[in-house]
């Protein structure tokens, strides 16, 4: 605790309009000109979406459940997170052998192009807003990579207007929504995913383009839920130095609904009209409870 309290908050910049840290906007040549190859498959969120359960999950199904190698190493390591300098994650990828599963969060016209032109599977994971934002909330006071989120009610108004690291929840959500009309990118939901763990295990695996028996689906579901991947120091980031765990877990609660603990009335009242607004031009719909 006593390192991290050592550790220089980031500072924030911006690229088109978005913030992102300020190492990724310096270095932003080198994100945007990266080159992807054809067979990586990229898992692509809004952050606290679901990114490191869609990660256990996608590297066991590729394992073809073999739990002992999905445990080689953190979660970081396994997947090169794109545009994070602190893992220097376009480095991290050029060295990595094919075929290569990388991580982003970036908004889909922040995304290097060559992944549309090498025509790569891509896996984007949403979660509906309420739950993302508070979740991101905590995140962010427990990460020094990320800005001090400051009081709730100061958080609340951060998030609407879109003010926060990655960019508004509302464009990324929308974006690559529309993008899996013309590319194959398939759309996950937090909260189905919850709701049956296996049938959405079964559709990763199905893109994935494997076949795994019913029994190797179960070891999958058994060792991707919460509690189990909250004990796992694979993929609960415990020795991840920017983070805090003491202030915020980073394996927090993972539960749909948990918005109405830190919602005021009010705040809720104001969050739905103001959805309305932002959501009118998608089909995109999501479920806030279960
Ligand atoms: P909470 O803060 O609501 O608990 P990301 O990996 O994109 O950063 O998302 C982190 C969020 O996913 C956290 O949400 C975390 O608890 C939750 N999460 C991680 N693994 C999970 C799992 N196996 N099942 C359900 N939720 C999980």
């Amino acid at each position: 605790e006593l390192e991290w309290a050592l550790i220089p908050p980031r500072e924030v910049s911006q690229v088109d309009g978005v913030f992102l840290e300020k190492n990724m906007c310096n270095n932003w040549d080198k994100i945007w000109n990266f080159q992807a190859k054809p067979d990586d498959l990229l898992i692509a969120s809004y952050p606290k979406a679901g990114t490191t359960w869609t990660q256990e999950i996608v590297d066991l199904i590729q394992n073809n459940g073999d739990i002992e190698n999905s445990r080689r190493a953190p979660i970081h390591l396994r997947h090169p997170f794109l545009e994070w300098n602190s893992f220097s994650g376009i480095d991290e990828a050029n060295a990595m052998p094919s075929p290569r599963t990388l991580k982003t969060h970036l908004p889909i016209q922040l995304l290097p192009p060559s992944f549309w032109e090498k025509k790569c599977k891509i896996i984007y994971v949403a979660r509906n807003a309420k739950d993302n934002m508070v979740s991101y909330y905590y995140f962010q006071t427990m990460n020094k990579g990320l800005p001090d989120p400051g009081s709730w009610d100061e958080y609340f108004e951060t998030f609407m207007s879109g003010k926060v690291m990655w960019g508004s929840w509302f464009d990324h959500v929308k974006g690559w929504w529309k993008k899996k009309d013309s590319h194959p990118i398939l759309y996950l939901f937090y909260e189905e995913m919850m709701k049956d763990p296996k049938r959405e295990i079964r559709k990763v695996m199905e893109f994935l383009g494997k076949n795994l028996k019913e029994e190797v689906l179960d070891k999958i579901v058994n060792n991707t839920s919460f509690a189990v991947m909250k004990n796992n120091p694979m993929t609960n980031y415990i020795n991840d130095i920017e983070m805090n765990h003491s202030l915020s877990p980073f394996m927090r609660k993972g539960v749909v609904g948990d918005w109405k603990n830190q919602f005021t009335e009010d705040q809720n009242k104001r969050f739905n009209e103001d959805y309305e607004k932002h959501m009118a031009d998608t089909s995109l719909s999501f479920f806030e409870e279960l």
